[in-house]
């Protein structure tokens, strides 16, 4: 273990692997970078990096280990080699996507190898990196990550979800199917607008100006779903699938392979839904429970993140 807390070692010179190396090196941290393919480690040595030569002494630079490779499997890979021990006291910050079960199985194989494991995920672009507004998701171990926070937290708008291991991982996988579900309604709109011969331009701003409204409809669906409260709202189910049904008697809603028309007549046509007009919008993630095929409770979700002691936090950026 190396005394030097202003060093840490990122494995991985990716795109983002590079991000990261080129923002704590902008901060002022001596950074050591190692990548399967050297010379794009080796490129980083004009911006200030050390390139290591080999994955041990990647491993030995620094007590802090960022990991920002193509997936676990790549993790394990690059780590195969490395000298037993070498792993020993470090806190290793896995920044790689995948699956929370790969969260889980990473964790249980590096605490056996005597380091203190985090999860992370960023919800940004390699050039968005350490913007303070961007969301640096992490979960894992509270004592672990109080010791590297000061450093995790030049990357961005740091998120920290509490001791379950997958947790980041699992709001990186939510927080991206919302984003491409968004992507998807987007070019669905665009296609109802086309098909009506209107012009598209300025439709993307406008979209963003209409953003706080679908932001308050959100924070107003979980309240009421955390409550289990689905009435007094400020319009009812049946407002809301007289609205899906008049985008449905448009010209644009007769393309076959619109996602809206299926979704809403899926709704529309279960008798539980019709039996629930007067209840309030958020009452629609029930069919999400047929897909999971599991109860979805909000309430234990909320109750597992009091067990943790940790709830949802946004710690700001210290200064530099
Ligand atoms: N780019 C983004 O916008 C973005 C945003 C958020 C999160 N992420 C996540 O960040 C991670 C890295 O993404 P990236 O954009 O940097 O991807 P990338 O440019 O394709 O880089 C992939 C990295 O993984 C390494 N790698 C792949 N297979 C390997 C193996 N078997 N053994 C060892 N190393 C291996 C590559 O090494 P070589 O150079 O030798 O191929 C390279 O360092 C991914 O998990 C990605 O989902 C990316």
């Amino acid at each position: 273990v190396t005394s030097d807390k202003n060093a840490a070692t990122v494995l991985g010179a990716g795109l983002m692997g590079s991000a990261l190396v080129r923002c704590l090196l902008s901060r002022g941290f001596k950074v050591t970078v190692w990548n399967r393919s050297p010379e794009k480690a080796v490129a980083l040595e004009a911006h200030g990096a050390k390139a290591a030569a080999s994955i041990d002494q990647a491993l030995s630079a620094s007590d802090l280990i960022v990991v920002c490779l193509a997936g676990y499997h790549a993790l394990r890979a690059a780590l195969q080699p490395a000298k037993a021990g070498r792993l020993q006291g470090r806190t290793v910050v896995q920044f790689s996507s995948g699956i929370p079960e790969e969260a889980h199985q990473t964790s249980t194989w590096a605490e056996t190898r005597g380091a203190k494991y985090l999860e992370g995920a960023i919800m940004a672009y390699p050039r968005q990196v350490g913007d303070p507004r961007s969301p640096i998701l992490v979960s894992g171990p509270e004592a672990a990550y109080e010791e590297v926070r000061g450093h995790l937290s030049n990357f961005g708008n740091l998120f920290y979800l509490g001791e379950a291991i997958s947790a980041a991982n699992a709001y990186d996988n939510a927080l991206l199917s919302y984003n491409y579900g968004c992507v998807f309604a987007y070019f669905q709109a665009l296609a109802f607008l086309m098909a009506e011969g209107v012009g598209v331009e300025g439709f993307g701003r406008l979209v963003g100006d209409f953003q706080p409204v679908v932001q308050d409809s959100i924070e107003l669906s979980e309240a009421a779903i955390l409550k289990g409260d689905y009435g007094g709202a400020e319009a009812t189910l049946s407002t809301h699938l007289a609205a899906l049904m008049r985008s449905l008697r448009s010209r644009a809603a007769t393309a076959p392979t619109s996602l809206r028309c299926k979704t809403i007549s899926t709704i529309s046509s279960r008798r539980w839904m019709r039996a629930m007009v007067t209840r309030s919008w958020p009452r629609c993630l029930r069919p999400f429970e047929r897909l999971t095929c599991r109860p979805l409770d909000p309430q234990s979700t909320a109750s597992n993140r009091d067990r943790s002691g940790a709830e949802l936090e946004t710690r700001k950026r210290p200064s530099l």
